[in-house]
């Protein structure tokens, strides 16, 4: 089996590679990457030593490299996670968003249909159905509803997957995911940002009132799902994935967590002005991947919080390199008006 994985340096689709390694011994991975400011070599490194491991540096807008790449290496499976993936830079910039999560999606699909992949998962997010308010759940009928420019661009990927499924039947599900996290997080997202922030002894700068709601899932949890759609989900199908009831979570409450496991004060919060449109609540309901697929999430929120932080704490100098590069001057950006 040839698999491709792009974004594969990226938080999750690096986390995809060594379940994919650790699970599926016979298959031989491609894993590629752009290596943008969110792409980490290192996220891989030890894997690339295997035989079956390969790393192509591509961007997946660029058709010439992408149809050259498939026709060549006629793989069996994709999964599709390469994508800019932060709000706030989506707020501060879009064109990037739009090129590489529509454009490039679309140049995906092109290129797979030609060379007739078998499979093709498109990794979502639950973003596309917009916010909620302080009751019920977002289900994979619920019409899409993006706020931010990241959310739009990735309906919109979205929308052509399964557009491709109908004109062409091809065979691709859509999964929409919530909030993952977990090792190699890039610290621009909330979870990281706060572990890291904390252990620096800086502040941890919460938007608004801190009570928007995020549903968390344990990165892992996630890449097992997908690895499920992939071999046994439907075409022409959205798998919703997400975490468990504990795992719904105010923002304040994961600061809190994050402070009380490293001993640290909560005076490190710092309130700052809230992201614009800012999605108050997040929730899934999941029962379609559980029921037609088996799959539920495993690792409850405190015990994948505790990993999480005693990873960043093992690996200071992955994330101290990226917070002293080109980082700061996003962070200073990001943060300068917010008060
Ligand atoms: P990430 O930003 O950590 O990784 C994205 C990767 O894509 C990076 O390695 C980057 O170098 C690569 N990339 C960007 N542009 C590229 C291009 N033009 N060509 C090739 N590679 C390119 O993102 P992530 O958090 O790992 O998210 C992965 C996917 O999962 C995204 O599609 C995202 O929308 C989706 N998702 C993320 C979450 C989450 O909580 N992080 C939740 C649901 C869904
Ligand atoms: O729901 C899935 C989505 O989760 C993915 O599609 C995105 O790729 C991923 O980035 C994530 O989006 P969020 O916007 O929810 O994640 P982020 O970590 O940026 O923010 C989580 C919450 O924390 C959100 O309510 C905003 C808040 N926040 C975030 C940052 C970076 C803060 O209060 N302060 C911050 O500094």
């Amino acid at each position: 089996m040839k698999v491709l994985v792009t974004g594969a340096a990226g938080f999750i689709g690096s986390n995809l590679v060594h379940l994919l390694v650790r699970e599926r011994p016979n298959w031989k991975i491609t894993a590629l990457d752009l290596l943008t400011y969110a792409g980490n070599l290192k996220n891989i490194g030890s894997l690339l030593e295997e035989e079956r491991v390969s790393f192509a540096r591509v961007d997946i807008t660029d058709a010439a490299a992408i149809g050259d790449l498939f026709s060549r290496e006629k793989f069996d499976l994709v999964f599709h996670l390469a994508a800019e993936s932060h709000v706030d830079r989506s707020i501060m910039s879009s064109l990037e968003f739009v090129n590489t999560n529509v454009l490039g999606t679309q140049v995906l699909l092109d290129a797979a249909l030609k060379s007739k992949v078998e499979r093709f998962v498109h990794i979502s997010t639950d973003e596309v159905y917009g916010s909620l308010g302080s009751t019920g759940y977002f289900y994979e009928t619920t019409p899409l509803d993006p706020t931010s420019p990241y959310a739009a661009s990735k309906a919109a990927s979205d929308l052509m997957v399964l557009a491709f499924c109908k004109t062409h039947k091809f065979n691709a599900s859509v999964t929409r995911c919530t909030n993952n996290f977990g090792p190699y997080h890039f610290p621009e997202k909330l979870i990281p940002l706060f572990i890291t922030n904390a252990m620096e002894g800086k502040k941890l700068p919460l938007y608004g009132d801190g009570m928007n709601v995020r549903s968390w899932l344990y990165v892992t949890d996630h890449c097992e799902a997908l690895l499920r759609v992939a071999e046994r989900g439907r075409a022409g199908e959205v798998y919703n994935i997400g975490g468990g009831a504990d795992a719904e979570l105010p923002n304040r409450d994961v600061t809190f967590a994050i402070l009380d496991m490293l001993g640290k004060s909560r005076d490190l919060i710092q309130p700052v002005g809230d992201r614009p449109a800012h999605d108050r609540r997040y929730a899934i309901d999941h029962s379609k991947i559980t029921q037609e697929l088996g799959w539920q999430p495993s690792t409850p929120f405190r015990k994948g919080l505790e990993t999480t932080v005693a990873w960043y704490q093992s690996n200071r100098s992955w994330w101290e390199e990226i917070k002293s590069g080109a980082y700061r001057s996003y962070y200073e950006r990001n943060y300068a008006n917010r008060g």
